[in-house]
């Protein structure tokens, strides 16, 4: 379970956008249910342990258990059954569901991908997801390809002049000259690593950090100023990838101007989107089936990582 993507913290969805109804997501292949009660917000696989229909299609009720919508058993957040109805002799202590340790940090849920344990350590989220008094505006875009394509492409400095000439890309491009060099600094971080780009010896000031498993944070250099752009990016199932952008930053808050950063991070995504999806094999390949140079030295720690540690990946428990 949860092969390739098991036993991290991984962000999911925002969560205002769980309501008063069960909301399914999927993640690596699996079908979640989030829900909501008194203490926040719990994740349970989308599966009732009795005939396995998908409690999202249930609902939550006013003590924030969940009931199935087939033979209305009913669990709590931690999974536990508390009702078997017509059956009051049930040995409900065996009839539980599976949740998920989950988090709240900022305005997001956070889950851990080993169903029925207890997460070995507390989830690192990037400062601008969780730092007082910032704006943020999310953006979500379905992709099809392995996630392994789009985190890559996150990290990937090289490409800016050419997918975003007209809009991340554009400085880039303008500087560039026919013998133009790129040097791309990885600096080992706790959570992942930190990339700074120069060109011709020069960087810009802004710089780009990734945080295990799939998150990015490029920090656009403006003086005095917090403007960060995240790039959240999950795996849903082996084609298909939830990309989530966030704006983080601490000017230009208003409500109003959420539209507008809203579509510049719309139009960067969909840059990006008709290139990444052209890649062939869908996921990564070792990095000795593809040619690489000095300027791929992020993606290529990204690929040490996912060889090394995530793609082995199985979580146990579960059923
Ligand atoms: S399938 Fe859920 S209660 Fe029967
Ligand atoms: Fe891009």
């Amino acid at each position: 379970m949860f092969e390739g993507f098991a036993n991290v913290w991984t962000p999911l969805v925002e969560v205002r956008r769980v309501g008063r109804a069960p909301l399914r997501v999927m993640l690596a292949g699996e079908a979640l249910v989030l829900f909501r009660h008194a203490e926040g917000v719990s994740a349970l696989l989308d599966r009732c342990p009795h005939r396995g229909a998908a409690l999202s299609l249930g609902q939550v009720c006013a003590d924030g258990t969940i009931e199935c919508p087939f033979h209305g058993w009913r669990f709590d957040r931690t999974g536990a059954n508390v009702q078997v109805p017509l059956d009051p002799g049930a040995r409900r202590e065996h009839l539980g569901a599976v949740a998920l340790p989950t988090r709240i940090l900022g305005e997001m849920v956070w889950v851990y991908t080993a169903p029925g344990a207890v997460a070995p350590e507390e989830p690192v989220a990037p400062e601008g997801l969780t730092a007082p008094g910032l704006a943020r505006t999310y953006v979500e875009r379905i992709w099809d390809c392995h996630w392994t394509r789009a985190m890559e492409n996150m990290l990937d400095s090289p490409h800016l002049p050419f997918v975003h000439r007209r809009t991340i890309g554009r400085l880039l491009r303008r500087r560039m000259t026919p013998t133009s060099q790129m040097e791309i600094d990885w600096q080992p971080t706790a959570a992942g690593g930190r990339v700074v780009a120069a060109l011709d010896g020069r960087s810009g000031g802004g710089s780009l950090e990734f945080f295990r498993p799939n998150m990015m944070a490029l920090t656009i250099p403006i003086p005095r100023r917090h403007f960060r752009i995240h790039a959240l990016v999950t795996p849903m199932d082996a084609q298909t990838t939830r990309l989530t952008l966030v704006a983080s930053r601490d000017f230009a808050r208003s409500r109003l101007l959420e539209p507008l950063f809203a579509r510049s991070n719309r139009r960067i995504a969909d840059e990006d989107q008709r290139v990444v999806e052209s890649a062939r094999p869908r996921e990564i390949p070792p990095a000795g089936q593809e040619r690489s140079v000095a300027t791929d030295a992020a993606t290529l720690q990204f690929r040490k990582y996912y060889f090394e540690v995530l793609r082995t990946s199985r979580a146990s428990g579960g059923r």
